[in-house]
């Protein structure tokens, strides 16, 4: 039974990670490698509940109350007590092997260990561990919060038991699990990948602005929001990433990051988090 969770990396979707499980009730223990960044994600997060307050979606009670739920801390050696950590580090596959290696010998023999890995294999990722059947993958979207979905990821190895438990505790998180298999970019991205490359390659080719191209798929196409305020998003040096990482794999030229999302991403433009991507903030 999880009780205590464990979120490593507190970036946008490790943040988001952590606020989803204080809110569902969880003690959970957050870390970040130097104590600004742990507190700048704290902040981020109490700053969301407050909203939800603000909203009269959370009584303020059971906002303090989450609050009070999340430790932040910068040595490792504090997730020792965690029955799951979720990890949501830098897309390195070095960074996850030394951090899986890490929390192995940190945690408990049963302690379950997820990735949040968007484009990497769970099944390398989980190649370091002694135990590798305790792994899964646990992939949330953008904005964490907000987004339904998680992929609960069997990688080769997974025990029933651990993928499991993983898809109960997504929707103890009030998300809803789908279960999938380790294949290059899961589910969703395997699909949306391709399709924002070619959002941005119909910009060129179809000499569209990135507003006449939103305003196309939100109002011809039912988006929520369009592929290039969703690139701002997500962030073109996460996108990517993604895509390179799922071009390696599939070699199919879809997959590989269109010449403009480069180039943006050579120039520091990557979206909402530098001020400037398709779109100025
Ligand atoms: N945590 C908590 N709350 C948050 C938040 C966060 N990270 N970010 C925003 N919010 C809150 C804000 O408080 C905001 O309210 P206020 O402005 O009043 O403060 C509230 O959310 C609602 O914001 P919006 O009014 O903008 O909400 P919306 O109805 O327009 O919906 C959305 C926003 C859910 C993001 C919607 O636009 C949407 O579904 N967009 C598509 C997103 C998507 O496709 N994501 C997937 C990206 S791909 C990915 O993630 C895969 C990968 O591996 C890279």
């Amino acid at each position: 039974m999880i009780r205590t969770v464990g979120v490593v990396g507190l970036g946008a979707m490790g943040a988001g990670i952590a606020q989803l499980a204080i809110e569902a009730g969880f003690d959970t223990v957050g870390h970040e490698v130097d104590a600004v960044r742990g507190e700048a994600a704290g902040d981020r997060i109490s700053h969301f509940l407050t909203r939800k307050v603000e909203k009269g979606q959370l009584d303020q009670e059971a906002r303090d109350a989450a609050v009070g739920r999340l430790a932040l801390t910068t040595e490792l050696a504090d997730l020792a007590g965690c029955d799951i950590v979720v990890e949501a580090v830098f897309e390195e596959l070095g960074v996850k092997h030394a951090l899986f290696r890490a929390l192995e010998a940190i945690v408990g023999p049963e302690t379950i260990l997820a990735t949040n890995t968007s484009a990497l294999s769970v099944t390398e990722i989980a190649s370091v561990l002694e135990r590798p059947e305790r792994a899964v993958g646990m992939h949330f979207f953008n904005p964490a919060p907000l987004m339904p979905l998680v992929e609960i990821v069997r990688a080769e190895r997974t025990s029933e038991a651990v993928h499991d438990a993983a898809y109960a505790f997504g929707g103890q998180l009030g998300k809803m699990p789908i279960r999938c298999s380790d294949t290059p970019g899961f589910v969703v991205n395997r699909v949306l990948i391709p399709l924002l490359n070619d959002c941005v390659r119909v910009l060129d080719e179809a000499g569209v602005t990135p507003e006449a191209l939103d305003a196309g798929m939100r109002h011809g196409a039912g988006w929520p929001m369009g592929p290039c305020e969703l690139l701002d998003l997500v962030g073109a040096d996460v996108h990517v990433h993604a895509s390179e990482a799922l071009y390696e794999k599939l070699r199919e030229p879809r997959m590989a990051p269109p010449p403009r999302l480069v180039r943006m991403l050579q120039a520091g433009k990557l979206g909402r988090k530098t001020g400037e991507g398709f779109y100025s903030y």
